[in-house]
This record gives C-alpha cells, sequence and structure tokens, in this order.
C-alpha cells in the first residue's frame, strides 16, 4: 500500500494527492460502517485518480495499448476506465470491485456493487469538498450506502445541468435504480432532516 500511496504522490498535484487522501480516510469509514474490506477499499481508494492528470494524448496511447476504446467527447472521464484495464499490467492487482470501483467513480454505473458505491461516495464527499449541500451528502452517508449514491448522483447531474455539460446516461440509471431501492421512510427522514419538503 505505501508503494501505492508514493505513487499517487509522485504522479499527482498536492491538491489532488490531498483529494486522494481525503478519499482514502472517508472510504475506510464508509467500509467499516458498510462492513466491507478496509484494504480492498484503501487500493481502489489510493489507485482512483493515479491517471487523473495525465494528458488526453497520454491516456489515448495508454488506452490504445490495452486495447480500449474509449468515447471521444468526454476526457475528463477517462482515467477511470484506463487504470481499471491497465490494473493488473501497471499495478499487479487482480480484483474486479477494485476494478469495477475505480472504472465507475466518475460516473457511476447502475450495476455497482458496494464497493465501487463507496468509492463513488468518498469521492464525492471526502473532507476537501466544500460545494453547497455536500453536508447532506455527508448525512445520507452515515444513513444507507443507496440513499448516499442516489444524493450524490443527484448533486453531480445538477452540477452538470448548471454548467450546461453532458450527462452520461449511466449516471442518470444509476440515481433512478437507486432512488427506487431507497425505502420511502428513509427518503423521508433524509429530507426532514435537510429541511426539504
Ligand atoms: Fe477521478
Ligand atoms: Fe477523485
Amino acid at each position: 500500500m505505501d508503494r501505492f500511496l508514493e505513487l499517487a504522490k509522485a504522479s499527482l498535484s498536492s491538491r489532488r494527492f490531498h483529494h486522494v487522501l481525503g478519499v482514502v480516510e472517508t472510504a475506510k469509514a464508509l467500509a467499516a460502517r458498510y462492513r466491507l474490506s478496509e484494504e480492498q477499499t484503501e487500493i481502489a481508494a489510493v489507485l482512483h485518480d493515479i491517471y487523473r492528470e495525465k494528458s488526453s494524448t497520454e491516456l489515448k496511447k495508454m488506452a490504445g495499448e490495452v486495447s480500449l476504446i474509449l468515447p471521444d467527447d468526454d476526457p475528463p472521464t477517462w482515467h477511470g476506465p484506463i487504470t481499471a484495464a491497465r490494473l493488473v499490467m501497471d499495478f499487479g492487482i487482480d480484483d474486479q470491485a477494485i476494478g469495477e470501483a475505480i472504472r465507475f467513480h466518475t460516473i457511476g454505473h447502475p450495476e455497482m456493487g458496494p464497493l465501487a458505491k463507496i468509492i463513488y461516495v468518498a469521492d464525492a464527499i471526502e473532507p476537501g469538498r466544500n460545494f453547497f449541500g455536500v453536508d447532506h451528502l455527508r448525512r445520507a452517508a452515515e444513513m444507507d450506502l443507496n440513499l448516499a449514491v442516489a444524493v450524490v448522483a443527484d448533486a453531480s447531474l445538477a452540477y452538470l445541468i448548471e454548467k450546461q455539460l453532458k450527462m452520461a446516461l449511466s449516471t442518470v440509471e444509476l440515481r433512478n435504480k437507486m432512488w427506487r431501492l431507497v425505502d420511502g421512510n428513509l427518503r423521508k427522514d433524509y429530507n426532514q432532516g435537510n429541511k426539504i419538503n
């Protein structure tokens, strides 16, 4: 693990490395709460943004080396699938749950499992995040994992709408599915706590 942390430190600006440390801390707390392996969680958190600062030219080359086809129009989302596709080759990690968590951490996916959900949520609520409403998302993360994913996906979609940016269908499908799984009483408790509705 120290080896991967060193690698993250060497590969990223100090601002982004601090974000990674925040995601590690938050993801480990969520893993304890929702009973997931601490080790798997830590590896996924440390590596999730390892290629975030590569240029799109470099990323295209790295994708080509593993025959990965990328959507042409969305370079900021490429680092997840590329890291996932190169996990064995670059880091000697052969673990489906870690791969899935890293692949989907930016846009999410309706079929993602518990580790991927934890990384998706931790990425949005780590202590360095301070956007409006983040405390509501942090509260959701303490209540229920599916609720947390639903409200994080909503916040991400709201941001994309505000900035008039493209949204991935995968994120929309994820939020629809998570809200469907959230029990009505839980939703009510969450909304009352936030004084919405
Ligand atoms: Fe990322
Ligand atoms: Fe991140």
